[in-house]
């Protein structure tokens, strides 16, 4: 059985934390896109596990864990963060495999990164990482994959430094090669989790381009990228927060207004510790943008909603979400392609009111407050689609599964 999770907005949705949560039940673990511009976070027993390139399974001691066809791979931050996660006490070697259709990273990917950046009139906010670069030579049909490292015809191109680079890294890299194609196929039967970067409205096909990230963040990229085909994906998951946030440049409607939402901008940024976990950097904050929400779920065949963040509301008296956008005077309901419009667009706004408790011990949908599951409710009549899972907090436990993917329907 194969499960996609991917992020429903702009990233940092929780998609860490929720595909740790639902490996527990997985045997393989496949990342599909991305690179280390991504940062998924797991909070377990009180200690904080911050993931780059490596995919969120691999806390568990018996997984498989896949770098998959999509990602561009930049070996110096892989083997840094596997060091890292060796110095916590996780043995990861032989269960961590990577595409040999990955692409590299190569080091001067990320200065070209950096100076496209601040040759932009309208810089993105990359990470500056080289993902965009990478991708672009992917494009060109300039990248190195890891299956070309031990092919001298493909190296033959390559500036000498670049030769050296790989020269450095191959014998590390090729022992941990997979071709994944079969590699899943001998394995039909297991269950699979692969895990999105980014989030639907980064993606750069359906996002808010060119405020976006150069990978496939979307559904249909575990069918070009993670080995399967489309018909072999039995459910896609979208992770999205009880509210939105957003990091670097683009526009984003319903962010809070610096000058009459300061106070609320900052409780949400404080509450929900939105700062990013690769850059360091805050996050901007605003309300639960619906029309986005609607948006990615009808874009990548969402069968289930899954909802983070819900506790971040704990001590909010009432609290609004945008359930369509003003242009120009005119009523939008439906995800402009429009970088003008979408910044342009004033949110219609509608109140809920919030519930003042705590609700991060709760463990079933059943003891949330009433106010509680009438926004789950507004969300699910809006979007059309269940929220199948709850998340109350960063720790594994501070979930409440309504359905379990798992389970066939
Ligand atoms: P990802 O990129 O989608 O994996 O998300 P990040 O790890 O970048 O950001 C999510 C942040 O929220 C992390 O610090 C998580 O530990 C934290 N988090 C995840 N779920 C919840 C939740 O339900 N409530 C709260 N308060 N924090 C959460
Ligand atoms: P996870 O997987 C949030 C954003 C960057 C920038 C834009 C392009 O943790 O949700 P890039 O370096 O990819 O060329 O930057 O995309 N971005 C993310 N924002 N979460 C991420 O990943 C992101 N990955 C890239 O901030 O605006
Ligand atoms: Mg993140």
């Amino acid at each position: 059985m194969n499960i996609a999770v991917i992020g429903a907005q702009w990233g940092d949705e929780g998609k860490g934390k929720i595909v740790d949560y639902l490996a527990a039940d997985a045997r393989l673990i496949v990342r599909f896109s991305g690179g280390a511009n991504a940062g998924h976070t797991i909070v377990l027993g009180g200690e904080q596990y911050a993931l780059h390139l490596v995919p969120s399974g691999i806390l568990y001691p018996d997984k498989i864990v896949i770098l998959g066809s999509g990602m561009v791979i930049d070996p110096e931050a892989l083997f840094s963060e596997l060091a890292s996660l060796e110095a916590k006490g996780i043995d990861w070697k032989g269960r961590v495999l990577i595409s040999d259709r990955a692409h590299l990273v190569l080091p001067r990917y990320r200065k070209i990164d950096k100076d496209m950046e601040s040759s932009r009139r309208k810089p993105i906010g990359t990470t500056g990482r080289g993902i965009g670069v990478a991708y672009a030579m992917k494009a060109s049909r300039d990248g190195i994959r890891i299956a070309d490292l031990d092919d001298p015809t493909r190296l033959e191109n390559l500036e000498a430094e670049d030769v050296a680079f790989v020269n450095a890294w191959r014998e590390r890299l090729m022992p941990m090669a997979v071709d994944l194609v079969p590699y899943l196929r001998a394995r039909k039967n297991a269950y699979v989790l692969f895990e999105g970067a980014q989030g639907a409205l980064l993606d750069i096909d359906t996002g808010s381009y060119p405020f976006v990230s150069s990978g496939m963040s979307c559904a249909a990229g575990v069918a070009a990228q993670g080995g399967i085909g489309p018909r072999a994906i039995n459910r896609v998951l979208g992770v999205f927060k009880a509210y939105s946030t957003r990091v670097g440049n683009g526009p984003f409607p319903t962010e809070f207004n610096p000058n009459s939402q300061s106070a609320l901008d900052k409780f949400i940024r404080e509450t929900g510790r939105e700062y990013g976990v690769t850059t360091g950097r805050p996050r901007r904050c605003g309300y639960l943008d619906l029309v986005a929400l609607r948006y990615a779920c009808t874009a990548n065949s969402i069968d289930h909603l899954v909802l983070t963040h819900l506790d971040v509301y704990d001590e909010l008296d009432e609290f609004e979400a945008c359930i369509a956008y003003r242009v120009r005077g005119k009523i939008v309901e439906d995800f402009p392609a429009s970088v003008r419009d979408l910044s342009e667009a004033e949110p219609v706004l509608r109140k809920f009111r919030g519930w003042k408790k705590a609700i991060g011990a709760c463990r079933t949908f059943e003891d949330l407050p009433l106010e509680a599951k009438a926004y789950v409710a507004y969300i699910e009549e809006y979007t059309e689609t269940p929220i199948g899972i709850i998340s109350v907090g960063s720790d594994r436990n501070a979930t409440m599964v309504r359905e379990s993917p798992w389970i066939r329907s």
